[in-house]
């Protein structure tokens, strides 16, 4: 089993002035991470998929042996909030980077889709920021192998935002230890590509913008509020059981199982968030008025579209491209994009 002792960081190093610039994409849940213990400990394992477009491109400038400090910029806009939390976060990771709080950096992120689009930018964003690190690493310490250093960042990143560290793999990833080969709950895997029905290579994420405002709840306070949630233990089980269900699922190309899961999945973890205290109601009217359109769409066509949700309201539209897809494609147009907020959609895909 692999130990935190693993990455601890080399002592050996010889820094200098470097810029390097990485690009991380986002990924969606299907089986969901919602609770964790100290360090970044999920309490359940969970698999997402990587998307295609959705990414965070970071330019970071490392200036050697100036005092140790950190300035970024958002869409070439200064984030002093974001700097402080990163300052954190490096703080936070230097027995991993024994090198890291040694210069200044000025790091420079843009994200290629909307802020608050509820496409998470904490996982493209820190994914970004460990490779750039990584980068940095494997300049200045002995170099790691690829396999070795794709790893490590995908620790580092899990230490910044944990969903972050199921970004640095393409496809199906997996995070916490669960029945899937080599899983564990410090770092993610790419669930074994052999072992994936065709079906699911070749997908669609179109997210629906029913609202672009502030998240009411941040992932900080979801997450700790399961803590004294009375049915967060029977969740966690839950969701572990679930990996049974899904490899069969994932290996044989069951849809219609597919579909069941992923909603119920989506589901719960807004179930629990209105079972929580103080309790919150993540969906909006457009929330509810999509998903039942989709499922009376379902009902009436048979076709495999279907949806996922994350913290908030904003709803993924998931759907294969089995040659169903302009049907799918023209009931969103012209059935729900009318739910959106400023007819705002982001058309991802996952292929691979
Ligand atoms: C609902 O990874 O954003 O998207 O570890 O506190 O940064 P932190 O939380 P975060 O939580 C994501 C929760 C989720 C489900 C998921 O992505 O698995």
């Amino acid at each position: 089993m692999t130990t935190t002792q693993e990455f601890l960081g080399k002592e050996d190093f010889t820094i200098n002035n470097q810029t390097v610039s990485e690009s991380c994409p986002s990924n969606i849940a299907l089986i969901k991470y919602w609770g964790k213990y100290d360090n970044q400990i999920p309490a359940n394992p969970s698999i997402s998929y990587t998307l295609n477009h959705c990414k965070t491109n970071t330019t970071m400038e490392f200036l050697a042996d100036e005092p140790f400090s950190v300035q970024t910029f958002l869409a070439g806009n200064e984030e002093v909030k974001f700097a402080e939390k990163i300052e954190k976060y490096f703080r936070n990771i230097e027995q991993y980077l024994p090198w890291i709080l040694k210069g200044k950096y000025i790091i420079k992120t843009e994200n290629t889709f909307p802020h608050s689009s509820g496409i998470a930018s904490s996982a493209s964003g820190f994914g970004a920021i460990a490779k750039c690190l990584m980068k940095l690493d494997e300049t200045f310490s002995e170099i790691d192998t690829k396999e070795e250093s794709l790893r490590k960042a995908s620790f580092l990143a899990r230490l910044g935002s944990g969903s972050a560290c199921r970004s640095l793999y393409n496809g199906l990833v997996v995070w916490g230890q669960s029945q899937i080969k080599d899983s564990s709950d410090l770092f993610a895997v790419q669930y074994p590509n052999d072992e994936i029905h065709e079906i699911f290579k070749n997908f669609n994420d179109w997210v629906l913008l029913i609202h672009e405002g502030q998240k009411t709840v941040s992932s900080t306070v979801g997450h700790s509020l399961m803590n004294t949630n009375p049915y967060a233990d029977r969740r966690f089980q839950e969701a572990r059981e679930n990996f049974g269900p899904m490899k069969e699922i994932l290996a044989n190309g069951d849809l219609p199982s597919f579909i069941k899961l992923v909603e119920h999945e989506a589901l719960t973890l807004h179930a629990m968030m209105m079972m929580s205290d103080p309790a919150f109601i993540l969906m909006k009217t457009g929330t509810l008025e999509v998903i039942n359109k989709i499922w009376d769409f379902r009902r009436e066509t048979n076709l495999p579209l279907f949806f996922t949700l994350d913290a908030g309201a904003n709803v993924h539209l998931l759907f294969p491209n089995d040659g169903s897809e302009e049907k799918i494609k023209s009931f969103i147009e012209t059935e729900l994009l009318q739910h959106t907020q400023n007819n705002g959609v982001v058309r991802d895909v996952m292929r691979f």
